[in-house]
């Protein structure tokens, strides 16, 4: 088999398995929620998904480590990549739009070896739209019965831009109000901006051309592993908003194509 193919397998049949879960949850009445803060939240889906996800990992790649939210969350393990192969999994991005019942939920699972991420699968159980990348291979949708290859958009100006910008939920809100004063010229220029509630999908909508460019801060590392090959995969780019050196744990992301960025570094104070 091909390198990382069998990762990729696995990735994607745990993703549409949570997924299952998910999905059926998310058509129950109620979800049952406990407050990390009052903007961050975690339901008994969150922690079943990553459960199974984790338990079937461990199972056939017993040497394998973890970066996965719930687990960070409960002190288990720290957010930090090392060389090991590591799984980054979100079990569920999207937690308040899943108990909200706004269908932009996503399971996110990505494996990096020596720091870099080989595979990326992201899953939208509501819409069913599984969106994966391996390595120099590309990145794919696949739903309705059909596979498609992802590209990135090629506006290359603000003005047509659909801008996605979100802050962490960690982030207080003075933090995140001088964030947001230094997109000022941003959001004045560009057709009109989003904030959707999961980066995993952010990212998979950077890497489908359907948005053009995604920023945040404050972000983890678990919500934008897989998100991150989608893109550059989908010949993007994924980088830091200060310009300093991208990395996946540094809480900061913004990624679109390699013009857009010239441009939206331009207009960042
Ligand atoms: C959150 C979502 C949200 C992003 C936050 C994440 P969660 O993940 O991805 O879009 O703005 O930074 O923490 O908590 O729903 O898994």
């Amino acid at each position: 088999m091909t390198e990382y193919e069998e990762h990729l397998q696995l990735a994607k049949k745990l993703a549409l398995a949570a997924g299952e879960i998910i999905r059926k949850a998310y058509h129950k009445p109620s979800a049952h929620v406990s407050f990390k803060a009052p903007t961050d939240l975690v339901t008994e889906t969150d922690q079943q998904c990553e459960t199974l996800i984790m338990d079937a990992i461990k199972e056939r790649f017993p040497q394998h480590k973890f970066v996965a939210e719930e687990d960070i969350s409960q002190g288990k393990a720290k957010e930090e990549l090392g060389d090991d192969p590591t799984w980054l999994i979100d079990p569920l991005d999207g937690t308040i739009n899943f108990v909200h019942r706004f269908p932009f939920v996503a399971v996110s699972i990505a494996l990096a070896v020596k720091k870099e991420i080989v595979i990326g699968v992201v899953y939208n159980p509501i819409l069913e739209e599984l969106y994966y990348a391996r390595k120099n291979h590309g990145a794919y949708l696949q739903a309705r019965g059909e596979e498609k290859k992802l590209n990135v958009s090629t506006t290359n100006t603000l003005k047509n831009s659909l801008v996605g910008i979100a802050c962490g939920a960690e982030i207080g809100r003075s933090e995140s109000d001088v964030f947001l004063k230094r997109l000022d010229a941003v959001v004045a220029q560009c057709r009109t901006w989003r904030r959707n509630g999961s980066a995993a999908l952010d990212m998979a909508m950077v890497a489908s051309g359907k948005m053009d460019l995604y920023v945040e801060k404050g972000i983890h590392a678990w919500d934008i592993a897989a998100g991150s090959l989608l893109v550059t995969e989908a010949g993007g780019v994924v980088d830091s908003i200060d310009g300093s050196s991208f990395d996946l744990c540094h809480r900061q992301v913004v990624t679109c194509n390699q013009e857009l960025l010239a441009l939206f570094r331009l207009d960042i104070k």
